[in-house]
């Protein structure tokens, strides 16, 4: 075959579209992610753009993430992660909201810019406006150079490589990935233990294989993907870890494939969207195999009993029949599973949209990175 360099075929090195090669180079981009961060000694890791030393991050006493989109949702997923392994109370906000509302700086919260492209006005606004008040604020930020890396000056640069896809991928698990990285650090100056430091260190080196066994299963999420082209709206279910995890997923489906698709946790479902509930309305459901398996397998027990499809998304062994449709991934560290269980999302979302003939890597309406308001 030829290779025709002006129709960006060089670029694309082979893949039907950009969102087809950002999915395919997670493994690599975590690895960059994770390289020279992590200390097997000493059971931690090691974030030098940080320039926060052990009293520093053992002064931290809140943690607070803000982006927009699928960086907000990132941030969840780091909120989660910092208060499960560090025991810090921590949030998340979109960076729009924070702007505007007068926020109370706290001195001893540690701000957290999350950001792709290092562009988006609200979140350096947020970032200025934080400045200005004399708040601590670090980026996680993939493009070096870019407005909100230098505003901050310190942080964890995401090492996702360029993204050029609308849809957020590769960047938005190197956002999970450094938050999980961040927690262990907060965690270590505090209570976590040896053990579970070497335990998540271990869990975070295994993640670039065990995302290359998820790509592996392209064709099969392709087809059950397309089983589900005809809907015109879904459900995504996750609770606490996989909470984030049901949004940023549901935000992937709307974004490129047009159906509407909207994330709940699975204890509001008997509070109104169960109604919904029909064989018309699949729902993608979240089931990491930790300590709320059976309430989840109890979950899509009841979406099942009113009729409605059940694609489950785990790394536990279901019961045969259980669910509609299965996405399998690797099994990893509880407190990690929300880094793998989004991939399969993304190609289920990626599948489905060139299924229904979408511009996966151009969707209409939206820009790479929103500069303006
Ligand atoms: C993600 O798929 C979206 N295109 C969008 O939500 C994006 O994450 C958001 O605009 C934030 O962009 P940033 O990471 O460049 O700040």
């Amino acid at each position: 075959t030829t290779v025709d360099a002006d129709t960006g075929d060089y670029a694309l090195g082979g893949h039907p579209d950009f969102l087809a090669k950002e999915i395919a180079e997670q493994p690599d981009a975590v690895r960059r992610a994770l390289a020279g961060r992590l200390d097997t000694r000493f059971a931690t890791t090691r974030l030098g753009g940080l320039e926060l030393d052990p009293r520093d991050l053992r002064g931290v006493r809140r943690v607070l993430f803000l982006g927009c989109g699928s960086a907000y949702y990132a941030g969840e997923i780091g909120a989660g992660l910092v208060e499960e392994l560090a025991r810090i109370p921590a949030a998340a906000e979109p960076a729009g909201e924070f702007r505007y509302r007068n926020p109370v700086v706290d001195p001893d919260c540690l701000y957290v810019a999350v950001s792709q492209s290092g562009e988006t006005a609200d979140t350096l606004a947020s970032v200025q406006e934080l400045r200005r008040k004399g708040g601590r604020v670090i980026g996680a930020v993939n493009v070096i150079g870019s407005a909100i890396a230098r505003e901050c000056g310190n942080g964890i640069f995401l090492h996702s490589g360029p993204e050029v896809s609308v849809a957020s991928t590769k960047a938005v698990t190197n956002m999970a990935v450094s938050f999980a990285m961040l927690a262990v650090l907060l965690g270590r100056v505090r209570d976590l233990s040896v053990a579970d430091g070497r335990r998540l260190v271990e869990g975070l080196q295994s993640l670039p294989g065990h995302i290359a066994e998820i790509l592996e299963r392209d064709g099969e999420i392709a087809e059950i993907a397309k089983r589900h082209a005809g809907a015109s709206s879904m459900f995504f279910v996750g609770r606490t870890r996989c909470r984030p995890v049901a949004r940023e997923g549901a935000q992937k489906l709307k974004e490129i494939s047009y159906i509407h698709a909207e994330a709940y946790p699975a204890s509001e479902l008997k509070h109104g969207p169960l109604a919904l509930v029909t064989p018309e309305m699949p729902s993608v459901v979240l089931v990491p195999d930790d300590e709320l398996l059976a309430k989840n397998v109890g979950t899509i027990e009841q979406i099942r009993a009113r009729g409605g499809p059940v694609v489950a998304v785990t790394d536990a062994e279901l019961p045969d029949g259980l669910a509609d449709d299965v996405l399998r991934v690797p099994r990893t560290e509880p407190e990690l599973a929300p880094i793998l269980l989004a991939v399969p999302l993304q190609l289920f979302a990626r599948h489905l949209a060139v299924a229904l003939g979408r511009d996966v890597d151009k969707p209409r309406n939206l820009a790479k990175s929103v500069t303006v308001e």
